[in-house]
């Protein structure tokens, strides 16, 4: 029998609050409609946390279902990478609250920024780590609370977004889940497309910004619709050839949840069909940094995951960012 040599995902948890905000509720707050969201989007319904509830929050539950999941505690943690684009704050990380929170107190913690394609490099560095022998099991996390940052005066961007974590604890086993490869790519010439501007040292926060609406997400929605597309088939196709697979090789796609017209625009690229692309953008719109790490528990507890399946995830977003990880179910 074949034995995994490298990293693999030893354990999947996700959490989503119970607040759920309808297409119908944000046709009370904006000039929108079911109808439009639906078709432009694919979303009908996302998830919102009460007020008082931050990223660590929903990091910490997600977290903890995935270290069930593989069957380790929290002393057994070595790392905590967390990918979120809604930081409890600035500084200190998120990873930091997380570690207290579950008591993981000999793991070293850390975030990183990547905006939508984040947990996949996140579960990047984790696997290097891993693959080098340096460390045993690290916890990587995609955690976002998106309402935070999401302006519902503005209807060309508040009906995308929504909150929710997803959490992977990755180790060297034989037999369960290997990380085949994974790839990373940037392109910061076009990071004005997808933007919050206010709240870093280029906008600190003031009454001016907040009267401008800088601590809000921005951005130019067809550049980026066509963007994404483009560089995730690239990124798709190159993936498959240096893992010297074919497109034909892939059992499930699991694609970050921008919007479902990208991801049937891209499969349509692909030549492949929508049922090799898992969807459930439906019910939780775009978790920016969440996506990914939800959509595997999802598909996994969909039975859409099985023994030998070749599975890739993929993601984009801004910075511009995107990446692609392959795995051997
Ligand atoms: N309800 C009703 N009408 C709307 C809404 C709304 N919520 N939002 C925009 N409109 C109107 C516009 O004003 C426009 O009206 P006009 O023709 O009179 O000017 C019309 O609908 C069409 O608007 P478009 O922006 O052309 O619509 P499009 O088909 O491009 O869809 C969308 C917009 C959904 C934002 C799409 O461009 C998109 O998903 N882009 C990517 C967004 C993004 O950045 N996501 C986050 C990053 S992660 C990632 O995407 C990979």
């Amino acid at each position: 029998m074949r034995q995994n040599q490298r990293a693999s995902i030893t354990g999947i948890g996700s959490y989503l609050p119970n607040k759920v905000l309808t297409n119908y509720d944000l046709e009370k707050m904006v000039d929108t409609s079911n109808d439009w969201i639906i078709q432009r989007t694919g979303i009908k319904e996302r998830r919102i946390v009460e007020n008082g509830v931050t990223t660590s929050d929903l990091a910490t539950q997600a977290s903890l279902r995935a270290m069930e999941d593989a069957g380790v505690s929290p002393k057994d943690l070595d790392m905590i990478i967390t990918s979120t684009i809604t930081p409890d704050h600035i500084f200190p990380s998120t990873s930091c609250y997380i570690q207290q929170k579950i008591g993981a107190t000999r793991a070293c913690a850390f975030d990183i920024l990547a905006a939508c394609a984040g947990f996949i490099y996140a579960m990047s560095i984790g696997q290097s780590f891993i693959n080098s022998g340096a460390m045993k099991t690290i916890l990587v996390v995609g955690a976002e609370c998106l309402s935070k940052i999401t302006d519902y005066t503005d209807r060309a961007t508040c009906v995308l977004f929504g909150d929710g974590a997803g959490a992977v604890v990755i180790q060297r086993d034989p037999i369960k889940h290997e990380i085949l490869s994974s790839h990373l790519a940037a392109d910061g010439s076009e990071a004005d497309v997808l933007i919050m501007p206010g709240g870093g040292a280029r906008n600190p926060a003031s009454l001016e910004s907040v009267q401008q609406r800088l601590h809000y997400i921005q951005f130019k929605g067809k550049e980026v619709f066509k963007l994404a597309i483009n560089n995730i088939t690239n990124l798709i196709l190159e993936t498959t050839r240096e893992n010297g697979l074919t497109l034909n090789d892939i059992d499930l796609i699991i694609p970050h949840q921008s919007n479902l017209r990208i991801i049937e625009a891209t499969m349509e690229k692909l030549g492949l069909p929508m049922e090799k692309a898992f969807v459930n953008i439906d019910k939780y719109g775009n978790t920016s940094s969440a996506s990914v790490p939800i959509a595997i528990d999802e598909a996994r507890k969909e039975g859409r995951l099985r023994k030998g399946n070749i599975v890739m995830l993929v993601a984009f977003g801004g910075g511009l960012t995107w990446g692609s990880s392959v795995i051997r179910w």
